[in-house]
């Protein structure tokens, strides 16, 4: 028994609660979480009405989620949730590249393609040569690296958010590197797009004031043998929406820099190594 609840003993009389027996990091998870909860409803003084609307809100978020659509990951996204526990929870090794955050919109098993392919299906959009090197930390080319791209097309949807209008598989493939390390494929200059805005997370960020504009970038996920699985993007060097990215998800390690090119069948050639780390726990961590 640890006593009747008072504010004032509201953490210790809630965590006091928890059995000897317990799961200890759950215990220790919670009573962290009680712990701020607590602390943020005396700090902005909650009011009845305000706690029945974010109970109305959440509510809603979970009636949004469908087999294709997950609002809570959005939710945590846009609060800069999604970026901080990929942080905490995945530091990396000076040296190797930055992730960033998954998204909803990646499908396993995309085709696996020639280098050189194109993954543009539709005809739509600035055509871009993708090209660059898988690296180890010491610069050594990794060879047998799977890289699985996805980008939006011209008109800023995935081919999963149209799927009676676009080709499936379009603007996805994987390719998987030889012994040089090098990868090269062709796609388009990505777009800009909002983020999924018709459900309570877009209302949220309208009450916020706030842009639902993610800046133009190519999805990757880089995967080999002995080394971290790393899942990032790529961003268009220049995007209006660089600095105001609803999910946070650009880092400046990750802007890569797009040229014009006058000649060759692409209009633009973007090149980006992706240095990955060994599979064990080495070196310290980023910052
Ligand atoms: C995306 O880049 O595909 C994405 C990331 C987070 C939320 C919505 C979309
Ligand atoms: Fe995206």
């Amino acid at each position: 028994m640890t006593g009747y609840f008072t504010p004032d003993r509201s953490v210790e009389v809630v965590t006091g609660r928890t059995s000897a027996t317990a799961d200890p990091r759950t215990a220790e998870v919670v009573a962290s979480l009680v712990e701020h909860l607590h602390a943020f409803v005396k700090d902005v003084e909650l009011t009845q009405g305000e706690w029945q609307r974010a109970v109305d809100f959440l509510t809603a978020t979970g009636r949004t989620c469908t087999d294709e659509r997950q609002e809570f990951v959005l939710l945590s996204d846009v609060l800069g949730i999604s970026m901080l526990v990929d942080a905490v929870a995945h530091p990396r090794p000076r040296g190797a590249t930055e992730s960033t955050v998954l998204g909803p919109f990646h499908v396993e098993g995309a085709p696996q393609r020639a280098m050189g392919d194109d993954i543009c299906l539709d005809g739509l959009g600035e055509s871009c040569l993708f090209e660059g090197r898988v690296l180890d930390l010491d610069g050594a080319p990794v060879a047998g690296a799977c890289l699985d791209v996805w980008s939006d097309n011209a008109e800023g949807y995935y081919d999963v958010q149209q799927p009676d209008v676009q080709p499936r598989w379009n603007n996805r493939g994987r390719f998987i590197t030889g012994a040089d390390g090098r990868y090269c494929f062709r796609g388009i200059k990505p777009t800009a797009y909002p983020i999924p805005d018709d459900g309570p997370v877009g209302q949220l960020l309208a009450a916020l004031g706030r842009s639902p504009y993610r800046p133009a970038h190519l999805h990757l996920i880089v995967t080999a043998p002995g080394f971290r699985p790393l899942v990032t993007h790529t961003f268009v060097d220049g995007d209006e929406y660089l600095g105001s990215d609803a999910v946070f998800g650009v880092k400046e390690s990750l802007i890569a820099t797009y040229t014009l090119t006058p000649q060759g069948p692409t209009t633009w050639r973007s090149t980006f190594d992706v240095v990955l780390a060994p599979d064990h726990p080495t070196d310290q961590p980023h910052q």
